[in-house]
């Protein structure tokens, strides 16, 4: 029985946060038994908006590709790759071009929403409209039939499918058109309860040092009410319940309910056990990172050898696309 194909990548945005990890790192390690993974750094997707000072995006490569062989990512089960090492992303993008009409790019939610909202850089090139078609040409060159996403990268994904339709319809069945695997991703808030982001400072890092998780979290936000302690509270509406509701056993999680509505418990005391479950969970993780940061040549290795079989699949792609669209020499 062969496995079904999944292709996903994340841009490189270095040292991932535990947000990044509950969202979708932990997810892909779960995928790596049950379906043959191409995981791959998105720099040229991350060129398309941060062209104008590239300086951070090879360290971030890096940094992210341990964070993902330290959270469980193998190397011997899935092909682990960088995107600008395959240039056959480009030439594959170029082809998905000519059959993307400008008007699906121009009304994809999210470009609009954040020409309105992004100023700090200038989004107003051409790559970055065409953003949707490189993330096609990623997913096609591998045949990728599933592609584990967030909420926010659905519309994308629907420009793929439509990119995969048209394709298909001028020059033959050469792809086949991919699915969204929309995973029930737990909701982990930040430290003040907004969205985790490495743009707010509300993050912890998947590499926080253990002191600095829990200096951290004794300063999270808790539910406004309890001013002192005497004041009973709502767990529901406190982001350490969020925690808890991911990190804690039942018992302590009934424990929590009960104290914090009857004021039985403190919120300091709450954190305490939170922070405790929160590193279990981090610490088989950073003990893997310290495994790989002192092998600094084996994880170049491992990224340089997942490209080269990731190159492989790729030109077999291409041939078969050169051929389809009948300009093969
Ligand atoms: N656009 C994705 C993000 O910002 C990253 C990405 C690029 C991607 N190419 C992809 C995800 C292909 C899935 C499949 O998170
Ligand atoms: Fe939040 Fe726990 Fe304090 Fe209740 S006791 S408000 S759940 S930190």
């Amino acid at each position: 029985m062969t496995k079904k194909r999944i292709v996903s990548g994340m841009r490189p945005t270095g040292k991932l946060h535990l947000g990044n990890y509950e969202g979708a790192l932990h997810n892909w390690v779960r995928l790596q038994q049950d379906y043959d993974c191409f995981y791959f750094v998105a720099d040229l997707h991350a060129l398309t908006s941060d062209y104008a000072d590239t300086s951070a995006i090879k360290q971030n490569t890096v940094d992210m590709v341990i964070d993902w062989l330290a959270a469980g990512l193998d190397p011997n089960v899935s092909t682990i790759f960088v995107q600008s090492l395959v240039p056959q992303h480009a030439e594959l993008n170029l082809l998905l071009s000519n059959v993307t009409p400008l008007g699906w790019l121009e009304r994809v939610p999210t470009y609009k929403e954040q020409r309105e909202n992004i100023h700090d850089k200038d989004i107003g090139n051409y790559a970055f409209l065409g953003y949707p078609v490189l993330m096609a040409s990623d997913i096609l060159m591998y045949k990728g039939e599933f592609v584990p996403v967030g909420k926010d990268q659905v519309a994308h994904l629907e420009i793929t499918r439509e990119i995969t339709r048209r394709f298909n319809g001028f020059y033959g069945e050469v792809f086949p058109e991919p699915q969204p695997l929309l995973t029930e991703a737990p909701v982990l808030p930040g430290l003040d309860g907004r969205k985790m982001s490495k743009s707010y400072d509300n993050y912890l890092q998947l590499s926080e040092d253990p002191a600095s998780v829990r200096s951290r979290i004794r300063t999270m936000v808790t539910d406004p009410a309890r001013v002192r302690r005497t004041d009973p509270g709502n767990p529901e509406i406190c982001p350490v319940y969020s925690f808890h509701k991911l990190y804690s056993s039942p018992e302590t999680l009934q424990r929590v309910n009960e104290g914090c509505r009857t004021a039985g418990i403190g919120c300091i005391e709450c954190k305490t056990w939170m922070t405790d479950n929160v590193l279990k969970v981090l610490e088989p993780i950073q003990a893997r990172r310290r495994e790989f940061e002192a092998r600094p040549d084996d994880v170049r290795d491992i990224i340089i050898e997942g490209s080269r079989r990731a190159r492989e699949e790729a030109e077999r792609t291409m041939t078969e696309v050169r051929k389809a669209i009948k300009i093969d020499w």
